[in-house]
């Protein structure tokens, strides 16, 4: 799997999955463009994307803002060149603010849509038209097993998460006749900052029902990322790949 002299956009580089997709990529070959808000996080990643020997560059900014995000992308053309490989991987669950569906906070649907959804279709929209006239490119969708499995108290960001599916399986489909793949990935429980948070009670009810009775590292997440960017994947269009220990089979 060589992903040499092709430019990959990662937004959320910064931490957890987004970082270990990044480092991934850079072990692969690939020359990197990280998205994310959190400023000295990107800064870490990118010390040690470049240790690697590729170039980086980093754009601190917010995904849910085309204000930023177009000019950040604008940027990335004309330090790295056009890009071959964009992964979707910003979004969050409502983590705290997670609540049963009765009495549901609004806000926080919007808050959940904005982060998973649009950040996705916003850093989309910045790649297509490129990406159709070179007649080639990669984009890679973070969903999550929540999408499929019906997570409890957590309705809004299966919500959200399922229309990432929908919508890589609409522009899979569109985008099929220019050789542009567009694929998901759907991570069970992976072990990064908002999983450490969880009180330990949890932590072992959610273990006790994964077959392989332990969570995914971010690198796992990471290495089906690398697939779906190579060229291993040429044929695989349209598709959501859980990663989740078996704990949901399709
Ligand atoms: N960790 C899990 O168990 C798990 C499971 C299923 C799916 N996922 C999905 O995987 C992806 C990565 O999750 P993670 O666990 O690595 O999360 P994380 O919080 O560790 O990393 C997410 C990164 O996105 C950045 N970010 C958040 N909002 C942003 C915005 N508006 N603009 C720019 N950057 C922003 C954060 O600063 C952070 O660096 C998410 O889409 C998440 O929904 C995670």
């Amino acid at each position: 799997m060589t992903l040499k002299n092709r430019i990959v956009v990662v937004t959320g580089g910064a931490n957890g999955i987004g970082r270990a997709t990044a480092l991934r990529l850079a072990g692969d070959g690939a020359d990197l463009a990280l998205l994310d808000l959190d400023a000295s996080g990107l800064e870490q990643t990118a010390r040690e994307v470049r240790a690697i020997g590729v170039r980086v560059a980093v754009h601190a900014i917010d995904c849910t803002d085309e204000a930023q995000v177009e000019p950040a992308f604008a940027a990335i053309r004309a330090e790295l060149g056009p890009v071959d490989v964009l992964v979707n991987n910003v979004g969050q669950s409502a983590r705290e603010k997670s609540h049963a569906f009765v009495g549901a906070d609004l806000k926080t649907l919007d808050f959940l849509l904005d982060v998973n959804l649009k950040t996705c279709i916003i850093c989309t929209r910045q790649v297509v038209a490129p990406m159709r006239d070179r007649r080639s490119g990669r984009i890679i969708n973070m969903a999550s097993e929540a999408a499929v499995n019906g997570a409890a108290r957590s309705w809004d960001y299966a919500v959200a998460k399922a229309g990432v599916i929908g919508f890589t399986r609409a522009l899979a489909r569109e985008l099929a006749p220019y050789q542009v793949n567009v694929n998901a990935v759907g991570p069970g429980a992976t072990r990064t900052r908002a999983i450490e948070a969880l009180p330990k009670d949890l932590i072992d009810r959610v273990l006790s029902g994964i077959p392989m009775q332990r969570f995914a590292e971010p690198e796992e997440i990471a290495d089906v990322v690398a697939f779906f960017a190579s060229d291993a994947s040429s044929y695989v269009t349209g598709q959501t790949l859980l990663v989740n220990g078996g704990n949901w089979m399709l």
